[in-house]
Formats: C-alpha cells, sequence, structure tokens
C-alpha cells in the first residue's frame, strides 16, 4: 500500500508526529533501525509516556504501519527525520543516526519529495550534514529538484495543555520553496506555522529555547546553594519576583534538570562554537552548575542527617519520585540516578518510591522499591523528594517524615523541623 508520509525514528517525538500525521488522514509509515520497537508497535504496544495503546490501535486503523525495512516504504511524499541525536562518549555532538537516516532517504528521494529534519542539532545541520548525503546519494538538488527543511519538535513529554497541534511549528527551508513546502505540510495538523527565515535560523531557534531554560534554572540553583549563607527563603522570594506581569519568568531550583533538551542539547551548541575556536561561556557554566546539582543534593542530605547524630552509611534513605519530569515514566538523563549511586556508595540502605516505575537499577543493580508510601515514610532516617508526581501530599509528607529534604519546595512555606527545603 502507498503511504504518504514517512517517519523516520519512532521515539518520543516520531510516535507523537505519526500519530499527528494519520490523525489528518494521510497514510504514515514509521521506519525504526530498533526490531523490539517495530515489534512492540505492530503487537500494539506502545513505549512512549504520551502516545496510548488506544492511539495505536486508531493508528493502525488509519493505515499506519511500522518497519525496519526501508524496501518496504515505497515511493512516499514527504520524509520527516526523527531520529536521535546523543552525545557521544567524548560528550560531543553523535549525529550518526541523522547521517545514516539520510543514506536511507537518499535511496528513495524522487524528483518535488519533501525532507525535514526535527532533530535537534546545531545551526548547520541541515544544510552541511543532511543535504550534502542527500544529494550525493540521490543525484538530486535540494532546492532544485527535492525540498529540504528544518522544522524543531517542541514536544513536552506529560504536558496535557500544549501538543504537537497546539504548539506553533517552526520551519525553515534552503530555499523559500521549500520551506513553504514544509509549512504546508505542517498545516495540515498544527494550528500554526511560522516561518523561519532559513534551516539555520531554525535550527538556531530550538536550541536558544532550551539554552534559555537551561541558564535560568542555573540560576536559582546556584542562588539556592547560597540561599542558606544568606537566611533567605529563595522560594517565596522568586514567588514574590513572579508577580511581577512582565519581564519576568519563574524558574524553581531542583535536583538539576533531566530528559534531553536542557542537559544534552545546549551541548550541540557549545560544541559547535567551539569548532568555531570560540567559547559560549554562559552556556558552559550553566551546564557545570546544572550537573553539579546531584551532588548538592546528596552534600545536604549528609548533613541532614549529621543534624540528627547520623551517618549516611546505614541509614535508610527513601527517594521520592525518581523520573525526570512530574506524572511521567520518564527516567532519560534522570538526577535521581546520579543521587542514588552516590548515596549509595556512601552505604546508605536505598530504596525508592514511585507510582510511575515499577522497576529501578542502578549501575545494573536494583533499587528495592516500596509501595507502601506512609510505612515507608515512617520508617525512613531520610527521605528525599526528588520528583513531586501529584501523588504527594506535602501535609501528608510533613506528618509521616522522620525528616525529608523536599528538592523541589513541595512543601515550601511551611516550617517543621523535620522539613529541609534545597
Ligand atoms: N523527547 C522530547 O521531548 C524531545 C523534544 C524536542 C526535541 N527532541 C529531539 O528529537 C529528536 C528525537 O528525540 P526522541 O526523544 O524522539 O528520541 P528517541 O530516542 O525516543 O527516539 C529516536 C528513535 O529513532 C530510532 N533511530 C535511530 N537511528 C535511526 C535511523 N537511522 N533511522 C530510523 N530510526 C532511527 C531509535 O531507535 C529511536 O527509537 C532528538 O534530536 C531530540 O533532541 C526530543
Amino acid at each position: 500500500v502507498r503511504c504518504d508520509v514517512a517517519v523516520f525514528g519512532l521515539g518520543y517525538v516520531g510516535l507523537s508526529l505519526a500519530r499527528a500525521v494519520a490523525a489528518s488522514g494521510q497514510r504514515v509509515v514509521g521506519y525504526e533501525v530498533q526490531p523490539t520497537v517495530v515489534d512492540a508497535l505492530s503487537a500494539g504496544r506502545s513505549h512512549v509516556d504520551d502516545v496510548s495503546d488506544e492511539d495505536l490501535r486508531a493508528m493502525a486503523a488509519a493505515g499506519f504501519v511500522a518497519t525496519c525495512e526501508a524496501a518496504e516504504l515505497g515511493e512516499v511524499d514527504t520524509v520527516v527525520i526523527c531520529a536521535p541525536t546523543p552525545l557521544g562518549a567524548d560528550g560531543t555532538p553523535d549525529l550518526a543516526p541523522v547521517r545514516q537516516a539520510s543514506w536511507t532517504i537518499a535511496k528513495l528521494l524522487r524528483p518535488s519529495m519533501l525532507v525535514v529534519l526535527e532533530s535537534t542539532s546545531y545551526p548547520g545541520t541541515t544544510d552541511d550534514v543532511v543535504r550534502p548525503i542527500l544529494e550525493q546519494g540521490s543525484g538530486l538538488r535540494a532546492g532544485a529538484d527535492f525540498h529540504l527543511a528544518f522544522s524543531p519538535e517542541r514536544i513536552d513529554p506529560g504536558n496535557a495543555r500544549f501538543g504537537l497541534a497546539s504548539t506553533p511549528k517552526v520551519v525553515g527551508g534552503v530555499t523559500a520553496a521549500c520551506t513553504a513546502a514544509a509549512a504546508s505540510f505542517y498545516r495540515r495538523f498544527v494550528g500554526e506555522v511560522v516561518q523561519a527565515r532559513g534551516t539555520r535560523e531554525a535550527e538556531l531557534a530550538k536550541i536558544i529555547e532550551n539554552t534559555y531554560r537551561h541558564v535560568n534554572i542555573a540560576m536559582v540553583n546556584e542562588m539556592a546553594r547560597l540561599a542558606g549563607d544568606l537566611d533567605v527563603d529563595l522560594w517565596n522570594a522568586i514567588d514574590c519576583a513572579a508577580t511581577k506581569p512582565f519581564g519576568f519568568q519563574p524558574f524553581y531550583p531542583g535536583p538539576g534538570p533531566g530528559g534531553h533538551c536542557i542537559p544534552v542539547d545546549p551541548n550541540y551548541l557549545t560544541y559547535k562554537v567551539r569548532a568555531e575556536g570560540s567559547v559560549l561561556r554562559i552556556v558552559e557554566l550553566a551546564q557545570e552548575i546544572n550537573s553539579g546539582m546531584p551532588r548538592y543534593v546528596v552534600e545536604r542530605a549528609v548533613r541532614a542527617l549529621n543534624r540528627r547524630s547520623k551517618a549516611v552509611n546505614g541509614s535508610k534513605v527513601l527517594l521520592l519520585g525518581v523520573t525526570y519530569k512530574p506524572n511521567i515514566a520518564d527516567l532519560r538523563g534522570t538526577p535521581s540516578a546520579d543521587i542514588a549511586a552516590r548515596l549509595r556508595e556512601l552505604g546508605a540502605d536505598l530504596s525508592y518510591h514511585d507510582p510511575y516505575v515499577p522497576l529501578w537499577t542502578i549501575e545494573d543493580v536494583l533499587v528495592p522499591r516500596t509501595t507502601n508510601l506512609s510505612a515507608a515514610l515512617a520508617d525512613a532516617d531520610l527521605t528525599i523528594l526528588v520528583q513531586d508526581h501529584t501523588v504527594y501530599d506535602p501535609a501528608e509528607l510533613i506528618k509521616d517524615c522522620q525528616l525529608l529534604l523536599d528538592t523541589r519546595g513541595l512543601t515550601r512555606g511551611s516550617r517543621h523541623d523535620n522539613i529541609e527545603i534545597l
């Protein structure tokens, strides 16, 4: 059966996109390199928080299929690349999946096809990395024979208010005609499409968004370390500042950002800037501050126990909420992994509670899970609230905990001897 659209990479971004494309009445095929992902999707099981098994059924009914075989893709009009853009072992961008996807697509390319890259990367990736592969592999020219554009993904896993359709979509093509082609593709299922001057502007727009959050989170995290010395309630100060109706957006301290957008993406930009012989100091500093937060949380845990004349070694420490965002099951890059590893190294008797995470291993060793929250709170020498899932009720934590280190400000405003706030 002929499909209209092929989505390359069926992860968080690709599967959500495939759902939107299918719902807009276009036939979509998903190409994925991991056979286990294809098998699960074909059996109707979703591995992505925001896409339910029921969504998969509706997608299948609209003609969606997933495959590992490029030969099965057939003649499509549009291809969207949603391959991962991780960091390599040396901390620099790993564009191998994007390159690999581009070589596969080059073999499918036909005149007037549209290719869009959605994977987050540094400015120049579409033009300097993807374009030469597509052109070499197909003998066709971007802008002249086929359309090529970049459109950053803005998906926010677990966000019930803003989804793909309700979040403006930025597109930038290698020519104005490419931009227009990409815009008309996205208009079929996104409410507002914003046309950038070109691919580089669209690429940088995404990195600016992520870096903005990264830097502002680092600012409050650094303040959190100093607030104690100044004898000031930082949470209250931020809440007061946030009453200003213009020119300020509140960011709150925490145990360190997880996921992909904030800890990983700004590195793509700093890498590119360093490759050009310069340094983006503010971004690198933010990286240093934010990545040091798990270590700071452990330091605060040590101090909290010390005040009770206890050592971490041998103490029962309970981690509440171990995902990187509230109310979802996503563990990618979660700071709780680093916190758990350090506490275990110090000899803590560690356990965790998280309604979204049935099994949790740190460095290949299972962390014991507890499901009886109130009993676990009473039993633990120290409870650390790492993620404030809405199931955690501040009044209950205050009442049942022996000692709580609250890294999310959930209990802010309260004054209790058994509570410490980051
Ligand atoms: N998850 C988010 O919230 C989010 C938000 C904005 C932007 N992004 C960006 O979108 C991109 C994809 O992110 P994700 O979260 O969906 O990643 P993911 O790891 O969940 O999914 C990527 C999928 O692509 C597959 N893949 C790898 N190489 C491939 C290839 N050559 N051809 C086809 N498939 C291939 C992988 O097996 C994987 O299943 C990244 O650049 C990321 O930075 C992600």
